[in-house]
This record gives C-alpha cells, structure tokens and sequence, in this order.
C-alpha cells in the first residue's frame, strides 16, 4: 500500500472511531482489509480508499468491524470480578435496589456476562433492578455478543459450576458450544456506541463502568473526553475499571485511584 493511502485510512479510522493507528502498522490494516476487498471485487488499496469516502456509514461500519481488536475472555482482571462483588454487596445491604453497569468495550460479550454471573450471585431472585448496558463500535462483535454462544476455549476461565448453573451445553458433532442463560441474557441490553463521540445517550446515573483495553488505542484528546463522560454518568460513589494497561495518570480528571485500575467518583 502506498504511504499516502495509508494514511489516509488512519485518518478515517481515527475520525470514525478515535482508534490513532501508529505509521508501522500498515501490513496489519492491509492485511484486515484484503477480506473487504475480496467480498467488495476490489483489486488495490486506493480503489477500497475510494469507496470509504464516498461511503454513506455502512463499509466504513465493516471496515471498523475488521479493524477493531476484540480479543477479551470470561472474568479478564478477575480482581474487578471480587471488587464488583463487594460493591454490589453493599449495596444489597442498604437497601439499593436499582443498579446500573455498563461495560463499555463489550467485544463479544464475555464482560457482561460475568459482571451478569456475579450479579446473579449476589442478588439470586430477590426484586432488585439490575441491569448491564453492553456497548462496543463494532456490528460483528455485537451480533456475536447478542447470541451468546461460546465455545469450549472461549469457555475455559468460567468454573464448571458456573457452566452448568448459568449455560446451555450443545453438543454439534464434535464440537461442545455453550448458550448464556435467559436469566443472564435477559438482564443485559446491548447496543452501537462510539467511545470516541460523546456525550452518550445514556440517562445514568450508572454504578459501575468498565471501560478496559480500549483506551490503549485512543490518543489523549480522546481519553480526556471521554473519562470526562463517564464520571458526568457515574453516580457519585461509583466505580470505573480499566484495563491493566490504561492509567488515568497523565489525564485531567476528579476520579480518585483506590486501587490500580479502580477509580471512584467522590
Ligand atoms: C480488546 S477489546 C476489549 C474487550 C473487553 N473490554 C475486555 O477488556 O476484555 C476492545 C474493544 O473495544 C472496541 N472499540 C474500539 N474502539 C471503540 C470505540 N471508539 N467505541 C466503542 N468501542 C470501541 C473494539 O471493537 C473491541 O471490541
């Protein structure tokens, strides 16, 4: 691909979703890209550069699909799992019987569905309204998210305890697939967001947010505002996880650190 191309799709990349590409990833966008091209008939770079600009929204959505990173798993930073626990805990213990959480990066799935799991433990059948907005910018991994199916290697960090409280073995030949449950389907609403443009159409006040390893490929500018929308959405006392890698160190924000990863808005 020609430098010029390329960076001129870093910069469609960069507006429609906020993701800075660094300039050595080039071979990674091509290679992502060579399956639009085929499914498109295209034979160069430019010429697929050429349909995103005068795209209305539906190949720059698929050209997103591939070049978002969904890699996650069932209780990833289980630490956030224990805390998420505490934290709904106590608040069984006052009374609160609303919660709100929003796992803000859901990929496919797996983080709002054990933030489900541990809800589940903890509230069991009593009449409290808990509920899990699951977001992400890409379709594909969305659909997959809605459908709730997970193979035996996606499965392997879920306890068997937990797979056969809240999952439906399928058995397909050879292959073992595992469905989520209603009562965990049922309490999680998924939908298309864009970390990168806020402000969100969300009411709040929300009580826990995970927003993990998705920072790492947002530029400063792009953090700041959205850090800034997620505090405006928590309750005050709420919590915000990021992922391992994602301080909030060199960002302007009245979060206070309680714990590496967990921030509170006081
Ligand atoms: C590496 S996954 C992290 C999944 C999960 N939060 C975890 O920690 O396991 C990053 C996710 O961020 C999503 N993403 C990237 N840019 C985004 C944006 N601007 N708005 C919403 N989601 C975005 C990707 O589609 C991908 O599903």
């Amino acid at each position: 691909m020609d430098s010029a191309t390329f960076e001129r799709l870093r910069t469609i990349i960069y507006d429609s979703s906020g993701i800075s590409l660094r300039e050595t990833k080039e071979a990674m966008v091509s290679a992502r890209i060579a399956k639009r091209m085929r499914a498109l008939g295209l034979e160069t770079h430019e010429q697929y550069l050429r349909v995103l600009e005068h795209d209305d929204g539906g190949e720059t959505t698929r050209f997103l699909d591939v070049i978002s990173t969904n890699v996650t798993s069932f209780f990833r930073e289980s630490q956030h799992f224990d805390f998420l626990r505490d934290v709904l805990t106590a608040r069984q213990r006052s009374g609160i019987s609303k919660i709100r959480i929003w796992s803000a990066a859901a990929s496919t799935g797996e983080e709002a569905l054990s933030a489900a799991m541990v809800a589940w433990d903890v509230f069991g059948a009593r009449p409290v309204d808990c509920k899990i907005l699951a977001t992400d910018i890409s379709t594909r991994a969305l659909v997959k998210a809605q459908q709730g199916i997970y193979d035996e290697l996606q499965m392997e960090n879920v306890p068997e305890q937990l797979r056969r409280r809240f999952f439906v073995r399928m058995r397909d030949g050879n292959v073992t697939r595992y469905r989520a449950c209603v009562e965990l389907m049922g309490r999680i609403v998924y939908r298309r967001l864009n970390l990168s443009r806020p402000p969100f159409p969300m009411r709040g006040p929300l009580d826990v947010v995970f927003c993990r390893n998705v920072m790492i490929y947002f530029d400063n500018e792009v953090r700041n505002r959205l850090i800034k929308e997620i505090y405006r959405l928590l309750q005050p006392g709420g919590y915000l996880f990021t992922g391992h890698a994602e301080s909030l160190n060199s960002l302007k924000t009245d979060f206070v650190c309680i714990r590496p990863t967990i921030y509170q808005k006081h």
